[in-house]
């Protein structure tokens, strides 16, 4: 069996994009109120004293988009202070992160990926919603600004969108030959408000890797990482190539993971809502850290079984809650 040890810590369910296939403009949120998100404190004794005592040791933060909660440096500096924490990472939209790289990397933080679905600006901003004019600059400079910091792996994500983005592959996949960046293609998943963006159906990262293989050859890889994506890299390029297929291939069975919410609850599964808790209103409630234990524990112990359920199921989700409120 896996060993669970990676958690996906979402700090705050708002973002400041309307990526169109996750919160577009005009989809009903509803926002999780200031009260019901834990707080600093709530949060890193979750960390301290429920999930490293029962074994996680690396942690992503995500959102919505992270860098929108108030004292994330310090929230960063803490984490990555607790001597049993191996591995601290970020995922973000990249529009907050020049200013701010330099202050997260001299806390701690060391992985960061950072989306980007598009190197044009007028298809990233239709892809980024109506608000999204003059954006891409702005988030082309968190990544080199992030590069320039020393992140390292610096990931780059690409939700593969037909008749969006897809005529950019090579382009994407042509960043790496000159710079260790790693760019990761990503089956369009339909999960949350993607409905609103219309059916446009997805592009499988097999095709995807047969036009790349086409132009310059393909050789499997690796870098550093948690997560489910197969590594390749074009022969003699400086980054790798990353293919995250969760519609044409189940990696259930070699999930390490499960998720915090930003309101405290506990996910096993991307996917579904099985066995989920709510650690939050537990902890308010003055249940000891130690029995909260005993409740991740007991999560842990029936996450193969709601693996084994959801592979069964496919990409199929019982989900009342869309990717920026669990945190992708
Ligand atoms: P590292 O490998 O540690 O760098 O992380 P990662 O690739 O898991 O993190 P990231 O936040 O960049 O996620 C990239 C994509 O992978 C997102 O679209 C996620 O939703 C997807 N993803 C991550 N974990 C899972 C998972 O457990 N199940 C599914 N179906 N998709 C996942
Ligand atoms: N399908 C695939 N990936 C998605 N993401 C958000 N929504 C979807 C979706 N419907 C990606 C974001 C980000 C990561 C955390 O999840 O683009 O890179
Ligand atoms: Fe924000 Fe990420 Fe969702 Fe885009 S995909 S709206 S950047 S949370």
């Amino acid at each position: 069996m896996n060993q669970v040890d990676y958690l996906r810590i979402s700090l705050i369910d708002r973002c400041n994009f309307r990526c169109q296939y996750c919160m577009p403009e005009g989809a009903e949120i509803d926002y999780i109120l200031q009260q019901q998100l834990l707080t600093d404190v709530e949060l890193l004794t979750l960390i301290q004293e429920v999930f490293i005592p029962v074994g996680f040791t690396r942690f992503r933060l995500t959102g919505g988009e992270p860098l929108l909660r108030p004292h994330v440096v310090e929230l960063v500096r803490a984490i990555a202070s607790f001597p049993q924490t191996q591995d601290l990472s970020m995922t973000t939209n990249g529009f907050l992160l020049a200013p701010i790289a330099q202050n997260l990397y001299d806390a701690g933080l060391r992985r960061i990926n950072i989306s980007l679905d598009s190197l044009e600006p007028e298809i990233f901003d239709q892809i980024i919603g109506n608000r999204g004019r003059g954006k891409w600059e702005q988030v082309w400079q968190g990544i080199q600004a992030a590069y320039s910091v020393g992140f390292d792996p610096l990931k780059l994500n690409v939700v593969v969108i037909p008749g969006v983005n897809d005529h950019e592959v090579l382009n994407l996949a042509a960043l790496t030959l000159e710079r260790n960046w790693h760019i990761r293609f990503i089956e369009f998943m339909p999960i949350g408000n993607w409905q609103l963006f219309g059916d446009r159906g997805w592009v499988s990262s097999a095709e995807l890797r047969q036009q790349i293989r086409d132009r310059w050859g393909l050789t499997e890889s690796q870098v550093c990482g948690a997560g489910p994506a197969d590594v390749f890299q074009i022969p003699g390029a400086k980054g790798t190539l990353g293919f995250i297929s969760q519609m044409s291939e189940c990696f259930c069975d070699r999930c390490n993971r499960m998720r915090l919410s930003a309101d405290g609850w506990l996910r096993p599964c991307l996917l579904n809502e099985n066995g989920q808790i709510d650690l939050k209103t537990a902890l308010r409630a003055g249940i000891s850290t130690a029995q909260l234990q005993e409740q991740v524990r007991e999560l842990l112990a029936i996450k193969p079984e709601i693996n084994f359920k959801q592979r069964e199921s496919g990409t199929e989700g019982s989900y009342t809650r869309t990717m920026s409120q669990i945190g992708g």
